[in-house]
């Protein structure tokens, strides 16, 4: 972290859980653990059909409410999507753009998730644009190409005073899910270079300013010691954010003093 230059973030993506009264009760759960934190800001990215009841639950939280996902287009005949403005509207903040799991099953390619920052952007939300390479990618020893690629595609006609609004989250795939957590080294290193890639896109300035945040098997355990490394701003949470306590030690362990 490094919270001279840029936001500290720590964001919960509950991808396909918990019901509507399953997030009330996370909600009254959380509110007397959580405390007012100072220096990181708490975000939870939850299924769309929740999310206008978690904004009003967590309304005298910290916690922002974020989206999954969105539709590149402004509107028209996608059954079953929803729009960037449409999430605005309704009070979202943040929304992943091109986690792993729709790139991996939804088909996503570069070239959505580039049309989706586009979306996301021009509706005022902030994209957390998701990076990673496979298992199969890290043993070939491609990671540092590949993320450079999947940074550079993301952000393709994005300008930069745009840029600051975009939070990058680096989630190797291999550590998804799997317990598996990426060393604070390789985390540390693989988030560096994605600021270099930043820096060399837009300059110093810019990509001193931008949240990189890590995700995979990020818990209360491992997470003081992933951001002690100067380059992650922060978590992008799967599992551990389903605990209102593993949650809280995460966002306390990004907001030490
Ligand atoms: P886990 O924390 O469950 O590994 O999930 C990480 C993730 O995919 C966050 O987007």
């Amino acid at each position: 972290m490094n919270r001279r230059y840029r936001k500290t973030i720590i964001a919960g993506n509950w991808k396909m859980n918990k019901t509507l009264t399953e997030t009330r009760a996370f909600a009254d759960e959380i509110r007397p653990l959580l405390g007012k934190p100072k220096w990181c800001e708490v975000v939870l990215c939850v299924p769309y059909v929740n999310i206008p009841a978690a904004i009003r639950y967590f309304k005298d939280t910290r916690i922002a409410i974020g989206a999954e996902n969105c539709h590149y287009e402004a509107s028209g005949a996608y059954t079953g999507e929803v729009t960037a403005e449409m999430l605005k509207e309704v009070g979202v903040k943040y929304v992943i753009i091109g986690h792993s799991e729709r790139r991996q099953y939804y088909n996503e390619t570069d070239f959505t998730v580039n049309k989706k920052v586009h979306a996301a952007l021009e509706a005022g939300l902030h994209p957390i644009v998701c990076v990673g390479e496979s298992l199969e990618q890290r043993e070939l020893g491609i990671t540092s190409e590949l993320i450079a690629y999947q940074v550079k595609a993301a952000l393709a006609g994005v300008a930069a005073e745009q840029v600051r609004r975009i939070v990058i989250a680096y989630e190797p795939i291999w550590a998804i899910g799997t317990g598996k957590t990426a060393t604070a080294e390789q985390a540390g290193e693989v988030c560096e270079e994605i600021r270099a890639v930043v820096r060399k896109l837009y300059g110093a300035r810019v990509a001193r300013a931008v949240t990189i945040q890590y995700g995979g098997s990020m818990n209360a355990k491992n997470a003081a010691e992933l951001l002690a490394q100067p380059d992650v701003d922060g978590g992008l949470i799967g599992g551990a954010s389903l605990k209102p306590a593993d949650f809280v030690q995460i966002v306390n362990a990004a907001n030490q003093e």
